[in-house]
């Protein structure tokens, strides 16, 4: 899986392709005018790729012509073009980019009109352009802060501490007022009342290219790497900067892994290490590195000093799926339930991180009998439906998650278990679009072993290795009792 992640981002499909790729993730995220404009540079350098005679656009794009996806080159050239139009030196386009107080192109003649007017300027200004292309992309979408906050009340309410903030691949650091971003109305206030408000006094970003949100330069690279029609983002950005502008935090210049190594933890105090859309940016053995640092840390956390990991980033790199981002939460020691050092997804989002989704909350039953074997039931419903799993379910409301397991192993196979520890957390996507945040308890029978399928199972059985293996089983199941040593002992 990470190995075709990395080989997603690595690809190198062509300019043509990484266009074309645009256009759809704009089309499929609400940015009709950068829709059709992407498409329309597919089309042109398509036409015009003859290295003889090379066009403005083709000319200009040429030296990206072996770009890897995770270059990025069309956002970057967009920044670039909307970079003038920001400064008032492309009006014919402005007249088109909602940002600017235009009107995005829905006629066919309005839409050729702006595609000449992208033309005429990188005719005009080829040069700044091309020096425009070398930023990389830095958006500081404080959006995704929506669920960062709630998460932080929750903390609060566990520990009662005030919080050191450490934000790694921070940008400007707009996320880092958090609270203040939510108390201005800039971001909504999700679950109000998941604790109380995190008293925060530390806010620390690390970016390897840090931009200074107080100086002009800064904040136009920031603005000019929102999509344009967008407009709801650009509002965002300008409360960001005005909040920001009154609330301080530090911001160094310094690589995600270093700062994470040079963590410690403080009495007294939460440290929170927070992140999003950035870890598609980093190799793989630097994000395997910075969650080793992390869990080295976490080993020393207490309750008077504990460690928290918040991500929202997207859940897979594959083309297509960056637009489903997941909030992953790990804590050191336990957090509410879940034990140090396990990961739970909280809630999906879009890339803007707004609206948030809050998972489904559900279990699942790790049970062995006295042989090693382990109970599994085949599924009535959806999703996975006929494969073979382990007993679980949704958890009802003001239902506990060990109450959960014990009614559910009891309603889909007749038996009654006591329930141990949680041993493990996966997400799984719910047929609703929803996420699905199973827990998985141990637990062990009490009474008579013999399972009954009842409820939405349609089969219920001790298996040893060599039927598991055999039987269809619902994707990830094995592989995640591997890795919680929860596989059946009995062969
Ligand atoms: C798309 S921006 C996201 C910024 C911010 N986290 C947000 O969600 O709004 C990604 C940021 O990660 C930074 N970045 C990339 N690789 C990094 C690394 N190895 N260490 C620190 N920052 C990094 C980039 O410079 C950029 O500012």
């Amino acid at each position: 899986m990470a190995g075709d992640a990395e080989a997603a981002r690595d690809a190198r499909p062509g300019l043509v392709g990484l266009f074309r790729d645009m256009a759809a993730n704009c089309a499929r995220l609400g940015a009709p005018t950068y829709a059709d404009l992407s498409a329309f540079v597919a089309d042109r350098i398509d036409v015009e790729g003859d290295p003889d005679t090379p066009s403005d656009l083709a000319a200009l794009l040429a030296p990206y012509a072996d770009a890897r996806i995770g270059d990025m080159v069309p956002l970057r050239f967009f920044a670039a073009v909307q970079r003038l139009a920001l400064a008032r030196q492309a009006p014919a386009l402005a007249l088109y980019y909602a940002s600017l107080g235009g009107s995005p192109p829905t006629t066919p003649a309005a839409r050729d009109a702006c595609r000449v007017a992208l033309l005429d300027t990188v005719h005009t200004h080829g040069p700044e352009i091309a020096s425009g292309l070398r930023m990389f992309p830095q958006t500081n979408e404080v959006g995704r802060t929506a669920a960062l906050l709630a998460v932080l009340r929750e903390i609060s309410a566990a520990w009662h501490l005030p919080v050191r903030l450490h934000e790694i691949g921070a940008s400007a650091g707009l996320s880092l007022r958090v609270d203040a971003l939510a108390d201005a109305g800039v971001v909504p206030i999700e679950r109000p009342g998941a604790g109380p408000a995190p008293v925060i006094v530390e806010r620390v970003g690390c970016d390897i290219e840090p931009l200074d949100a107080a100086t002009q330069d800064g904040r136009l690279a920031l603005t000019s790497f929102i999509w344009p029609d967008h407009v709801d983002r650009f509002e965002r950005l300008r409360g960001a900067l005005q909040v920001a502008a009154e609330v301080p935090a530090d911001l160094v210049a310094e690589d995600a892994l270093a700062h994470v190594r040079s963590l410690q933890l403080r009495e007294g105090t939460a440290l929170v290490v927070w992140h999003s859309a950035m870890w598609m940016y980093l190799p793989f053995a630097q994000r395997r590195a910075i969650l080793d640092a992390l869990a080295d840390l976490g080993a020393a956390a207490s309750a008077n000093a504990p460690l928290v990991h918040i991500a929202l980033e997207p859940v897979s790199e594959a083309a297509g799926e960056q637009h489903v981002f997941h909030l992953e939460v790990t804590s050191w020691p336990a957090l509410g339930e879940v034990p140090a050092g396990v990961t739970v997804t909280r809630a999906t989002t879009p890339p803007s991180g707004l609206p948030v989704r809050w998972a489904v909350p559900c279990v699942g039953a790790i049970v062995h009998d006295s042989s090693g074997r382990l109970l599994v039931i085949q599924r009535g419903r959806e999703p996975s439906r006929g494969r073979w799993s382990v007993p679980g379910g949704r958890v009802h409301e003001g239902e506990g998650f060990a109450a959960a397991v014990e009614r559910e192993v009891r309603e889909e196979t007749g038996l009654d278990v006591a329930v141990g520890d949680m041993v493990g957390a996966v997400a799984r996507s719910a047929p609703d679009g929803s996420t699905y945040d199973i827990r998985d308890y141990r637990a062990h029978v009490v009474g008579s072993p013999q399972p009954h399928a009842g409820d939405d199972a349609d089969d219920a059985r001790w298996v040893g290795m060599a039927e598991l293996r055999a039987l269809p089983t619902s994707p990830g199941l094995i592989e995640a009792l591997g890795d919680w040593g929860a596989l059946p002992t009995a062969p």
